[in-house]
């Protein structure tokens, strides 16, 4: 773990890009960039390009193909590849299912929130090789200093944002039975997806600022009346463009903060 500094923040902007987000439409791409890391493969090279004229760099989580499922994504590589080009603050999108009664499919969710059902993951850096030990605070696993742009972005510009939920991160490939889907309700959970762990936890190791906005394509097995790839495929495309919104809507501010900002802590 030596071979970065997890301690100085880095001041780029990247976008992870789940299901239905193999490519930023919009960005401007100017390079591409195959790391290497520690950790093996990233999901593919990084392309560094400008979305709406501010600096970013997109990584698409299941490959450029889309052809990683869930639980065979390299976290640690992806992670690893973008602190290494000196990205510092991370802007994770993820799809998935709705829990909570009250939302329909389309909706963004900003998770302040997250219970992780997910095993066999490689989930941390610090795995005992040779490395001092750290405990890192996860508390609240999301970046509260990003949240807040989104929140303000999505008020001033008039997008509909749920600024809070839990999201349970289950194992996958496949989806979940409704008894699943009960026992998450029981448990807190207000959303459902594949990929919002170790992705979280290892941004937080690695002390980058981190926040998830979650596509609801879907409402969750047991839920919703139409089949859920029906649900699915009727909602990605409306979640993108809602999306796409409030991206550009917040990058002029988490750029500035990437530029004069990004120096607190990752829990702020
Ligand atoms: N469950 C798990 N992951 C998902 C779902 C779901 O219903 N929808 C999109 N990703």
């Amino acid at each position: 773990m030596n071979q970065l500094n997890t301690q100085a923040p880095g001041c780029e902007v990247a976008i992870i890009g789940g299901t239905g987000l193999t490519q930023m439409q919009q960005m401007e791409s100017l390079r591409h960039e195959l790391i290497t890391t520690p950790f093996g493969e990233a999901s593919g090279p990084l392309s560094h390009g400008r979305l709406w004229g501010h600096p970013v760099v997109f990584l698409p989580r299941h490959g450029y193909g889309h052809t990683i499922p869930p639980h065979k994504v390299n976290y640690r590589a992806n992670l690893w590849a973008l602190k290494q080009v000196n990205v510092g603050l991370v802007i994770a999108v993820n799809a998935v299912g709705l829990i909570r009664r009250d939302l329909e499919p389309g909706a963004l969710v900003l998770p302040d929130q997250l219970l992780d059902y997910t095993y066999g993951r490689e989930h941390t850096y610090f795995d005992g090789s040779g490395e001092p030990l750290q405990h890192v605070d996860f508390t609240n696993p999301y970046s509260e200093r990003l949240r807040s742009l989104f929140k303000t972005a999505a008020l001033e510009a008039k997008i509909p944002l749920v600024d809070h939920a839990c999201y349970g991160v289950t194992q996958g490939p496949r989806l979940e039975t409704s008894a699943e889907i009960d026992r998450l309700e029981r448990d807190g959970c207000e959303l459902v997806g594949m990929t919002g762990m170790p992705e979280a936890a290892l941004a937080r190791e690695l002390g980058m600022q981190y926040a998830c906005i979650a596509l609801g394509v879907n409402k969750a097995a047991g839920r919703g009346e139409t089949g859920i790839h029906a649900e699915m495929e009727a909602y990605l495309s409306l979640s993108m463009q809602r999306l796409a919104g409030l991206l550009k809507a917040v990058l002029p501010a988490i750029c500035l903060m990437g530029k004069g900002g990004a120096e607190s802590s990752p829990e702020d």
